[in-house]
């Protein structure tokens, strides 16, 4: 069996800035209180003159991590691309990025595992490239959410919480001790329905029809923030022991943790219950929100760019968000 690797790692954000003050000119809060409840002190949204995708996002952040491995983009095998607001509903983005790289007619797949996707992600990376198939995968979380938020006082329990952004690696096959050690995935569907954007969908699709323009909540994303709270702090947990029993390694060992950026209450929840240093965690929702499935590539991408990361530590990422789906990996970067 051959071993997996991040050999590279970029991401990109739009330039607009939308700080708190900014939301509370659209709708009843303040910026007391979503840092309070979630940390976040800005985020960015793209500007709609702009016209910027996920796909397109995507690829900028997939430039930077094909820069960054040092392989050329025509040595790439195959795309995974994670994501919940897809350019189409159908094609998804994947076959969009083969295109825009002007590469070989490599396959291209699709996921759409909301805040685990990244995690999803890897793990068929490193399945595929474990088994030989593949030398080289260039993996993509990106989201264009900012669109679809209910920006109303009615929305503002979750539009002020997600932001827009793009994260992507490459995973190769390692020849040196680099190593994704493993993935762990988990899912619970019977509480599909707390975090969820029900429309646009085949079910779905005569409610907008009789909407008569009239936007419906189907068409905006839905949370039980206390469900999704109570639930997200015992799976992260549970997932990131998981993989360090998985790997017989201890907590103290981690050099870098890396969470979902779902809110900053919980991850310093779970850095708080596992007895994590302050140097072990890395978090940056603070500028940017949850950015959904592009969360963990941003934030790994920023993480080595500050050299919070470095070669040969080790390094767990863990996840947890609408499905219900979770999920961790460790590896040495
Ligand atoms: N600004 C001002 N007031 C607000 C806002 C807002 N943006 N949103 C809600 N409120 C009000 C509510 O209307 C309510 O008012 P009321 O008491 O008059 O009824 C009050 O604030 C308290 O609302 P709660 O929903 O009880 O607030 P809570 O303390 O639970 O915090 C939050 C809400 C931040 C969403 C919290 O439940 C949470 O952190 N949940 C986790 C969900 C999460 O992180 N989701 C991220 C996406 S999911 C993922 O990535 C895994």
């Amino acid at each position: 069996m051959h071993k997996a690797k991040i050999s590279g790692m970029g991401h990109y954000l739009p330039k607009k800035v939308i700080t708190n003050d900014d939301l509370s000119k659209l709708m009843d809060t303040s910026d007391q209180w979503i840092q309070e409840r979630t940390g976040i002190v800005e985020r960015r949204w793209v500007d709609p003159e702009n016209q910027v995708s996920s796909s397109k996002m995507g690829f900028y952040a997939a430039e930077m991590a094909i820069k960054n491995s040092g392989i050329n983009k025509n040595e790439i095998d195959h795309i995974l691309f994670a994501t919940i607001s897809p350019d189409y509903y159908f094609p998804g983005n994947g076959v969009l990025i083969q295109d825009m790289l002007e590469i070989e007619t490599i396959g291209a797949t699709d996921i759409r595992n909301a805040c685990s996707g990244f995690i999803y992600a890897l793990s068929v990376a490193n399945a595929y490239i474990q088994t030989g198939q593949y030398k080289n995968i260039l993996v993509i979380g990106s989201e264009l959410q900012s669109p679809v938020l209910d920006k109303s006082t009615k929305g503002r329990d979750l539009s002020v919480i997600f932001g827009d952004g793009a994260g992507a690696a490459v995973i190769s096959r390692s020849y040196d001790e680099s190593e994704i050690y493993s993935t762990h995935l988990h899912s619970e569907g019977k509480n599909s329905i707390e975090l969820s954007m029900q429309g646009p969908s085949a079910i779905h699709w005569l409610d907008e029809v009789q909407s008569n323009g009239e936007k419906s909540s189907l068409f905006s994303p839905q949370m039980n923030g206390k469900f999704i709270f109570k639930n997200a702090i015992v799976r992260f947990e549970e997932v990131i022991k998981e993989v360090l029993e998985k790997n017989s390694m201890k907590l103290e060992e981690i050099d870098c943790l890396i969470p979902h950026q779902a809110n900053l209450r919980i991850s310093q929840f779970i850095q708080k219950k596992l007895k994590l240093k302050d140097d072990q965690v890395f978090n940056n929702i603070q500028k940017y929100g949850n950015t959904t499935g592009a969360s963990i590539p941003i934030a790994m991408s920023e993480a080595i760019q500050n050299n919070f990361i470095k070669t040969g530590d080790i390094v767990c990422l863990a996840a947890f968000g609408a499905g219900f789906t979770w999920g961790s990996t460790l590896l040495k970067y």
